[in-house]
């Protein structure tokens, strides 16, 4: 086998950028390698319309050095937005598309939605515009336990989304168990992103001695080796609707305690693409790492091609275990380990 390889630039469809300090910090990891990544709206007040989705794209710009990157952001879905600002921010291309958050699944979702039919109105202007409904596909309810959430979310509210709108193309975002898999493959207008970190972690990688482990803890939750081993399958074996998406989340270490009420979120991005190139390797699927990262998704969110390419050697290195700048620290996923991938450098 070849120890270099050439793909063409990737994307990441799913990333969090956050806001001030953290946004400063972590900016220039993500849009160093990557041409385009989308940007998640679920910031400490969620962007729900065009004058907030113009100004954090410009925080955004503002704070990465490369001039060739493009963010993209999905408007936050909430009851209250306002329709005629919605289609118009569609229409200009300020927002890519929607992003739905149920209510209280994840870190600031409390804005997100409780019952999907009040946001009817939103998701056929979707649909009238041809733009993407991103979906963190996750439901709580008392009786539903953490890692069952992503299986009852499917059964009670996509099920409502995709028998109503037959059109609407969906991406259901960071699939985390076999049940998620089968069920974009049986949808013709559904697409998922998989995340490195669900296919390398199950169950047992959650707890150190009994405890949580909060580098670890991520929403939806990472689930069990079958579910591990239906994401690599997705993945790596040549199919046109999964492709990448990191959810890289980056959290202060003070905000990451060993327990359930932790901030949930796994900081990949320093590393992610070389991860990536491990799994497919290991599935010796190497061959099918440029679809999954640079074709699958351009195609699904009909975006072109990036015309540039990226460099990948057979070179093993470290990866750092913090990020620090200024008062932030921030703990890499896979920090101290070793890969033997390494992304070398761009080609103009
Ligand atoms: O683990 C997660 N962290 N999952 C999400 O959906 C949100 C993210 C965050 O914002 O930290
Ligand atoms: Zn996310």
């Amino acid at each position: 086998m070849s120890n270099k390889l050439t793909i063409i630039q990737p994307d990441d469809w799913h990333v969090h950028f956050r806001e001030g300090e953290m946004l400063k910090a972590i900016a220039n990891i993500p849009s160093k390698f990557n041409k385009r990544c989308i940007a998640m709206p679920n910031t400490n007040i969620p962007i729900t319309n065009s004058e907030q989705v113009l100004k954090y794209r410009g925080q955004i710009y503002e704070n990465v050095l490369n001039d060739n990157f493009e963010v993209l952001i999905p408007c936050y879905l909430n009851e209250n937005i306002n329709l005629k600002d919605f289609k118009h921010a569609l229409i200009n291309n300020f927002f890519i598309g929607g992003k739905l958050y149920p209510i209280d699944v994840t870190n600031n979702s409390s804005f997100g939605i409780s019952k999907i039919e009040n946001i009817f109105p939103l998701l056929e202007i979707l649909e009238e515009e041809k733009k993407i409904l991103l979906i963190h596909g996750e439901k709580t309810a008392d009786e539903v336990k953490i890692f069952d959430r992503e299986k009852y979310f499917i059964d009670q509210d996509l099920k409502i989304i995709t028998n109503k709108f037959k059109n609407l193309k969906i991406v259901l975002e960071h699939v985390s168990s076999a049940y998620g898999v089968d069920c974009v493959k049986s949808n013709k207008n559904m697409a998922g992103t998989i995340t490195p970190h669900h296919m390398l972690l199950t169950k047992k990688d959650l707890f150190n001695n009994d405890l949580l482990d909060p580098f670890h803890f991520c929403m939806p939750v990472v689930k069990d080796e079958k579910d591990l081993v239906a994401l690599r399958d997705a993945a790596c074996k040549d199919n046109n609707n999964f492709f990448v998406g990191t959810d890289s989340a980056p959290h202060h270490i003070n905000d990451k305690k060993p327990n359930f009420s932790t901030k949930p979120g796994i900081f990949s991005s320093f590393c992610s693409i070389e991860l990536y190139a491990k799994i497919f390797e290991e599935e010796k699927s190497i061959n099918s790492l440029e679809k999954f990262l640079s074709i699958n998704g351009p195609n699904f969110y009909n975006l072109p091609l990036n015309k540039n390419l990226i460099n990948l050697e057979k070179i093993e290195w470290t990866v750092p275990e913090f990020l620090e700048y200024n008062s932030i620290k921030v703990k890499n996923f896979y920090g101290n380990k070793k890969i033997n991938w390494k992304v070398t450098g761009l080609k103009v």
